[in-house]
């Protein structure tokens, strides 16, 4: 580590986070007898404390989110550039980077044409909801406005996107909700719910279903992660996304895919869905999208939706009525811009394949070792490990277990994730998204730090 900072200087820090910061996520009770954890430092998959502790980071800065590491000093060089010339202009004005990046993310996403700047993942996934909800109001005569979400998938904080939350224990307290949003069943095969021999095609046809219950001319949007991330690292089974896709087409439904954590590159394709083939009416994205060097998100969506919002210029009301004030600083898509170069230049779509056939054997391999190892799924770095009591009955082990194994493979200086409060019960998947620069030492050195924490708590 080599900071401005003096010891005294970071003990300040330490007492005044303390005092004045309300951490996300955190229940505060348990830092009145600890430190607050302050990351001062960040260079390629590593970070380091306030205490100076060096952590190896396999969770891409906590949330899936710093894809092309820390330290990155031409994303930090194409940022300042852009301050400096032009920080900020309302998105009903254009910039130069906004425009530049536009292109390049649409060249990556054939038949998607258009790109709606905002600034986090929840808002972008609200910006689908609003537009789904004009086209109801303007083009179907206010039929079409109930948008459909997935048991275990998540889709964003605030209200209107919790009312997409399929994960009880992130909404319950918020409520109450907006209407019209309705659950499809998930699709983890490892958690069956039918006994059937195509599963993918048997939980899609249950989207039918809840079509045909709901009403055809009722559903607007189906609203979908290609791989759920936080529910629990879920890849859909095999002939889910064709017959997803079929069923939209048959009942006029957008299809929507919240590429919020696989987006550029985490599954070692720019976008999940892309693994599918499918062809979605709306995609969005965050975390990845900038590497966390500035706040950006996007909604793209296709020409022919773009189109219904220009249907009649003499009234006021044809157009998107929205704005998002960040949605026009110029340092996201700067950042974003050079990130993508990153990507390519250093064929990171490739390394993320590599190491995470890696990562997927050596978890295998821990399945092998550990009876507590139910399940292991995921794509190119984007994986997880189910935690079990037992075996058979694929009882979940108590999450309390689930986050000891996280604090032991954290005491060997490895960060590792693990499902939280997201569902009742099932708060037992260990999460792991390396940096998509992950070598093979650091594939190795993150699941022997697991070995390790398995055997500690499960002996
Ligand atoms: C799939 C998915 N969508 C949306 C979001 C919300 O993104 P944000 O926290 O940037 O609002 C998240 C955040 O974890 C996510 O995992």
């Amino acid at each position: 580590m080599n900071l401005p900072f003096s010891q005294n200087d970071l003990s300040h820090v330490v007492e005044t986070d303390r005092a004045h910061v309300w951490h996300h996520l955190l229940q505060h009770k348990a830092l009145e007898t600890s430190d607050p954890r302050i990351i001062v430092e960040g260079k390629g998959m590593r970070v380091w404390d306030a205490a100076g502790r060096e952590f190896l980071d396999a969770v891409s800065g906590g949330v899936w989110t710093v894809n092309v590491g820390y330290g990155r000093e031409s994303i930090a060089d194409a940022v300042r550039d852009q301050l400096i010339r032009m920080n900020y202009f309302a998105q009903s004005a254009g910039s130069i980077p906004g425009s530049l990046f536009a292109e390049k993310l649409i060249e990556k996403m054939p038949g998607l044409t258009r790109v709606y700047y905002s600034n986090s993942g929840s808002e972008a996934n609200e910006k689908v909801f609003k537009m789904v909800r004009q086209i109801s109001a303007r083009h179907h005569k206010g039929r079409k406005n109930k948008i459909l979400y997935r048991e275990r998938d998540y889709h964003g904080t605030t209200i209107g996107a919790l009312a997409s939350a399929g994960q009880p224990e992130r909404a319950a307290l918020y409520g109450p909700f907006p209407e019209g949003f309705v659950q499809v069943p998930h699709c983890l095969e490892y958690r069956k719910q039918w006994d059937v021999e195509n599963y993918g095609q048997r939980a899609a046809d249950a989207i039918e279903e809840v079509i045909l219950r709901e009403g055809p001319d009722t559903v607007g949007l189906l609203c979908l992660e290609p791989i759920t991330a936080g529910g629990g690292v879920i890849v859909p089974p095999e002939g889910y996304w064709e017959r997803v896709q079929e069923i939209c087409r048959k009942y006029d439904v957008l299809l929507h895919i919240d590429e919020v954590v696989c987006g550029l590159g985490r599954t070692g394709t720019w976008f999940g869905y892309q693994n599918y083939g499918v062809k979605p009416d709306f995609v969005t994205m965050a975390k990845g999208v900038a590497s966390g060097y500035a706040a950006i998100s996007c909604t793209v969506t296709t020409e022919a939706v773009f189109d219904l919002f220009k249907d009649d210029p003499a009234d006021p009301l044809s157009y998107f009525r929205d704005i998002s004030t960040f949605g026009g600083c110029a340092s996201g898509p700067a950042a974003a811009l050079e990130n993508m170069r990153i990507i390519e230049d250093e064929q990171l779509l490739n390394n993320t394949l590599v190491m995470g056939d890696r990562l997927m054997a050596n978890l295998e391999a821990l399945k092998e070792k550990h009876a507590v190892v139910g399940d292991v799924r995921g794509k190119g770095l984007f994986q997880g490990a189910e935690l079990v009591a037992d075996r058979k009955t694929k009882e979940p082990v108590d999450e309390k277990l689930a986050q000891r194994v996280v604090a032991e493979a954290n005491a060997q200086g490895v960060i590792i994730g693990v499902t939280n409060r997201s569902l009742p019960g099932l708060n037992n998947t260990l999460c792991l998204s390396p940096a998509l620069i992950a070598t093979a030492e650091d594939i190795d050195r993150i699941t022997d730090a697991i070995d390790v924490a398995l055997t500690r708590v499960f002996g």
